[in-house]
């Protein structure tokens, strides 16, 4: 995990390197660069970025908290999502969520100690008719049993 108090700024310069002319239009791939960078937005960074770039902290925390792909704390290379909504529950979806939980060892919301999974629950994937359903970052997993959990959880290994 990253020590906050001697974070590293070279990779930051290097991302703003990147980019001329810095303005507010600019956040979200800055954002996404940092993240791919340092697996997260610390705050550090983040008041790094402000003092060099001018952009106001304030819109640099209101992109960063509205948009869910960015995380404020250290968060896992591959983010789980098991759905908990109504259709997936009655097709066995608690069973799924409890292999996740079982397979990596970790409760909704918490991250693995190796930092390789955030696992998280949501109340709608948005695609019902494959209940019981999960994500591992943008693939869709749907129709699952137990004994598939494993499987696909180990192919991001
Ligand atoms: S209830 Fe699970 S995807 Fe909608």
């Amino acid at each position: 995990m990253i020590n906050e108090k001697s974070i590293d700024f070279k990779p930051l310069n290097k991302i703003l390197e990147l980019f001329s002319n810095i303005s507010s239009s600019d956040l979200i791939p800055i954002l996404q660069e940092i993240q791919l960078e340092y697996g997260y937005l610390p705050q550090p960074v983040i008041q790094e970025m402000n003092r060099k770039t001018g952009i106001p902290l304030n819109r640099i925390f209101g992109v960063a908290t509205f948009y869910e792909q960015f995380h404020l704390e250290p968060h896992g290379r591959h983010t789980i999502r098991c759905c908990r909504g109504t259709a997936c529950h009655v097709k066995g979806g608690s069973d799924v969520i409890n292999a996740v939980k079982r397979h990596l060892g970790i409760e909704p919301g918490e991250t693995t100690k190796d930092m390789r999974y955030t696992f998280e629950t949501v109340a709608c994937l948005g695609t019902c008719f494959l209940a019981p359903v999960m994500m591992v970052n943008n693939d869709y997993y749907g129709r699952l049993t137990v004994h598939k959990i494993k499987n696909i959880i180990d192919e991001y290994a």
